[in-house]
């Protein structure tokens, strides 16, 4: 058995714990599985008392020192503190330090994630990331190793496990959205700040990342239209589930003759399919590859052990060696890929589920359906209750497939209406390729 492999872990909040715990309960099944032993000779904490009370690591290895962390002789570094300009720093450091990376941080990647690779190749040293999307699913690898011989065609994802579990406590079990929300953050599944899981932000990050490397471009953050469950009014959740559709936060990206789309939103997708039947804190990916067709990858995309998997696996993949060679030797990583090429979301072609509330008076609806008309849109189904208000009604209108841009056409008509009441809302209804 060679030397022990030192490492070295940024952060012992719940990804830092699972990892610590994983550690130690398996350390001889990691010995045997790569003929080393690993050892963790120093974590880096802000508060060392907080991370004393875990009982997961000796005082004498936890420091607040940034420069006695890094002064130590270390072979792979595990970032697991988040955020994006101290990790990155620290992340440049171990990197030009010699040593290999392993990081859950995909608000790192998104933001200089083509930066560092680039870093890591001239250094010598690997960065793995399975972590930062997808929690315990091993969904990097999937498309970077495992589906690197197809074309990638598009991906759908839900990528966020706190918006899922909202969503999931809010629709199934009747909880309030701030309820749901406090729950998902006591379970360890929202980021430090949640407005980045409830904004779609972080689900957009992570379409950074799959995107990619599904795609062989660089993408960057802004690129991806975004929308979050924060913005959803529950009324549409319920009136989208009378018409059949279940709502879900979708990372997406598909390859279209005009470029490639890319957007994170709430969406309504038909009750029967498989990503609808994804609850809680589960994630899951739907990777459509020109040889193999539909694939699919679930499982828990979010807490302590699901994640720390995810890194412990890659640190294993660094130590057997295997990962460092594929990390030098191979172009996967956007390093030297060209930006993406975007499609003009104006020209996407989908389904839409449009909420207009209106003055209830006489010939509101002829005024709805001919603003739909007169942007060449044909409408699928539409919804109006009886209500007890007599001042305003909710008409809910599902279109056949129609150009986005044509829909917001007709819906900035609908809008200036003298009987329309507040701003109508527009969702995407995705329906997804023949597998
Ligand atoms: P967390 O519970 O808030 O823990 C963060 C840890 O990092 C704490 O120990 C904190 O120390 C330490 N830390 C933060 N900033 C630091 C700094 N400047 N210097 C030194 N230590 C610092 O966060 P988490 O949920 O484990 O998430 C960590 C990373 O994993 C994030 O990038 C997150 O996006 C990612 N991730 C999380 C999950 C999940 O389910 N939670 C899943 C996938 C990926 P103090 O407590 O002393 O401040
Ligand atoms: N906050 C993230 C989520 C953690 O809820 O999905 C996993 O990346």
């Amino acid at each position: 058995m060679s030397n022990p492999i030192r490492i070295g872990m940024i952060g012992l909040g719940t990804v830092g714990s699972g990892v610590a715990k994983l550690l130690k309960a398996n350390a001889q099944q990691y010995a045997l599985r790569t003929g080393t032993t690993l050892e963790l000779v120093g974590v880096l904490v802000r508060d060392t008392e907080k991370a004393m009370m875990t009982g997961l690591v000796d005082q004498a290895i936890l420091t607040n020192d940034p420069d006695a962390f890094f002064a130590q002789e270390m072979d792979v570094v595990l970032e697991v503190a988040g955020g994006v300009e101290v990790a990155g720093n620290f992340v440049r450091r171990a990197i030009e330090k010699k040593c290999h990376v392993v990081t859950a941080n995909k608000a790192l990647l998104a933001a200089q994630g083509p930066e560092l690779y680039t870093l890591a190749k001239q250094n010598q040293v690997s960065i793995a990331f399975e972590a930062s999307c997808g929690g315990g699913i091993p969904i990097i690898t999937a498309l970077s190793f495992g589906l690197m011989s197809n074309r990638i065609d598009a991906l759908y994802g839900i990528l966020n496990g706190t918006c899922n579990y909202i969503l999931t406590e809010m629709v199934q079990k009747g909880k309030t959205y701030a309820d749901a929300l406090a729950e998902a953050k006591e379970l360890g599944y929202a980021e430090a700040d949640e407005t980045l899981d409830v904004s779609g932000a972080d689900a957009a990050q992570k379409l950074v990342v799959l995107s990619s490397l599904a795609f062989d471009v660089k993408v960057t953050e802004d690129q991806i239209a975004l929308k979050g469950i924060d913005t959803l009014d529950l009324s549409d959740v319920n009136f989208g589930s009378e018409m059949g559709y279940e709502i879900k936060l979708l990372a997406m990206a598909q390859q279209t003759d005009a470029g490639l789309s890319l957007r994170t939103m709430p969406c309504f997708i038909n009750k029967e399919t498989q990503l609808a039947q994804v609850d809680s804190s589960f994630n899951a990916l739907s990777v459509y590859g020109s040889a193999t067709g539909h694939t699919f990858y679930y499982g828990r995309g979010a807490g302590e052990l699901p994640t720390a998997s995810a890194v412990v696996s890659d640190l294993l993949n660094i130590v057997s060696g295997w990962y460092p060679k594929a990390f030098e030797q191979m172009n996967i990583w956007p390093v030297t890929h060209p930006d993406v090429q975007l499609a003009d979301p104006a020209e996407l072609i989908g389904r839409f589920y449009l909420r207009v509330d209106v003055q209830d008076v006489p010939g509101v609806m002829a005024k709805l359906t001919s603003a739909l008309g007169n942007a060449g849109i044909s409408i699928n189904a539409v919804m109006q209750h009886e209500t007890e208000d007599e001042q305003t009604a909710p008409v809910v209108i599902l279109t056949h497939e129609a150009k986005q841009g044509d829909v917001q056409t007709a819906l900035a008509e609908i809008a200036a209406l003298p009987d329309t009441v507040g701003t109508p809302v527009i969702l995407p209804v995705v329906d997804f390729p023949a597998g």
